[in-house]
């Protein structure tokens, strides 16, 4: 919404939310305080901000002045009930389709921007229709495909925009609608129109396939680490073929992010449902691919700690989901964590960007053991060179670049011997690290 409001002045942009800290946030005259780290960002924000780009929490005022809604909620995989574990909660969605009814007095275009299962739109247009006050709706959807930590360059050029509408005549005047928004500043070739169900679902599929590639590569590290062959060369050896291509082929210790398991688990779960089990397990596989190759890290860690990580002090270094962004959620260092605190180790983290009371919020949400269990075995230090210090092992979960240029001998110095890394991103120059002394071991290289 900050990039529309930016490329379109003329456009008034009102974002809000129940939320009365976060929109308080939102509205901080330091930019800098806003709630997502996201480069380039808060340049953004700065520009439109009060121009026509407004933060507010009275959300009915906002929905009686729109000509167009998006809808813009999480949709969480769902934790009680059916589907548990696989469907998305609609829940938020469902209360804002029914907030949207209750407050509008005109027409208007509702755009799902959330990811959705397939066939959602229906659902919100029953809500709309059947609890309105005669008001008529037009349902778009138009999926987001920024990654974060790229996002503004993303949103400035993307490959391509996606809106997915009815074909009634109604239907193509509401995409030209949001075409017209989206082509003040995106070329019209890369705004792709479809009917909506197949806007819903090459979301779907899009994570899907990004997320597969990821396992895929994974899926080899492990015999690359049995054998002779090194998975960055067989990467850029495959990533060459044109057909191919060298994009999502770095091997990791599992990807994470709010969107690819959520999205394959929805996708799972919608073929499951029609009775599509050979379809279902198909990209059930990439999650349990995923979740082998995290396993796999904490595992051999403790194999090569000499199967105890009894009272070691272990050092993360990076807790989010990716480089250059604060988010952790399904971050492959949570889970990896709660294996090595199962076996008793002490964790010691730093990241550049995510908060300490982020990190245990991520332990106590997964219910493994107590807040304090949590506290007790993980301490969170703001200085690398502190939370390497005494350590058995140095296990890299991100990717930051800052990592690559730490001064490694002092670190070295400064651990227990023999000094051990683990690389779960292929980051750091192993070679250099063995020079120094390090037992190095990366990601889908033999050690
Ligand atoms: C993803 C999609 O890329 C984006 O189009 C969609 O809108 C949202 O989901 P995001 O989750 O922000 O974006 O990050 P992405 O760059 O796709 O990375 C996802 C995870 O895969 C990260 O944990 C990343 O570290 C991992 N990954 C990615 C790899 O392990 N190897 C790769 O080669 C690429």
């Amino acid at each position: 919404m900050a990039m529309i409001a930016k490329k379109c002045p003329h456009i008034k942009v009102t974002v809000v939310d129940l939320n009365e800290q976060r929109i308080a946030a939102w509205n901080d005259p330091d930019v800098e305080n806003i709630p997502v780290y996201e480069p380039g960002l808060s340049e953004v924000v700065a520009e439109a901000r009060g121009r026509n780009l407004f933060f507010s929490t009275d959300v009915d005022a906002a929905i009686d002045e729109a000509e167009m809604v998006f809808i813009s909620v999480n949709t969480p995989t769902k934790t009680y009930g059916a589907g548990k574990g696989q469907a998305a909660d609609l829940k938020w969605i469902e209360l804002c389709a029914r907030q949207i009814a209750r407050v509008s007095k005109d027409n208007k275009i509702i755009v799902e921007k959330s990811t959705l299962p397939v066939r959602t739109a229906s659902a919100i247009k029953d809500i709309l229709m059947h609890t309105g006050n005669g008001s008529q709706f037009q349902i778009l959807s138009n999926p987001e495909f920024l990654a974060e930590g790229t996002a503004v360059e993303d949103l400035d050029a993307p490959d391509r925009v996606l809106i997915g509408g009815d074909s009634t005549a109604e239907g193509q005047t509401a995409i030209q609608a949001l075409v017209d928004v989206y082509a003040n500043w995106i070329p019209r070739e890369r705004i792709l129109t479809t009917n909506v169900w197949s806007s819903e679902l090459s979301k779907l599929t899009a994570n899907a396939f990004l997320a597969q590639r990821v396992s895929s590569i994974n899926s080899l590290t492990e015999l690359c680490e049995k054998t002779e062959a090194d998975i960055n060369e067989v990467a850029r050896a495959i990533g060459t073929d044109s057909r191919i291509g060298p994009k999502f082929l770095k091997a990791s210790v599992g990807f994470g992010g709010s969107c690819f398991q959520k999205d394959i688990l929805n996708l799972v779960y919608i073929a499951r449902t029609y009775g599509l089990q050979e379809v279902a397990d198909y990209w059930e596989q990439v999650i349990i691919m995923n979740d082998h190759q995290k396993k796999r890290f904490a595992n051999q860690m403790i194999r090569e700690l000499y199967n105890t990580v009894n009272g070691k002090k272990i050092s993360f270094l990076g807790w989010a989901f990716k480089k250059d962004t604060n988010d952790t959620r399904e971050s492959a260092a949570i889970y990896v964590a709660d294996h090595l605190l199962h076996e008793q180790a002490q964790i010691m983290v730093y990241d550049p960007k995510v908060l300490e009371g982020q990190i245990y919020f991520d332990l106590d949400y997964l219910g493994t053991r107590t807040s304090e269990e949590n506290k007790k075995g993980v301490s969170v230090i703001n200085d690398p060179y502190e939370a390497c210090k005494g350590a058995h092992a140095i296990a890299v979960l991100t990717e930051w670049d800052e990592f690559k240029d730490y001064d490694w001998q002092k670190i070295y110095d400064s651990m227990l011997k023999p000094a051990k890394i683990f690389d779960g991103r292929n980051l750091l120059d192993a070679n250099k690290l063995r020079s120094i002394g390090f037992i190095v071991q990366s990601i889908g290289t033999k050690s």
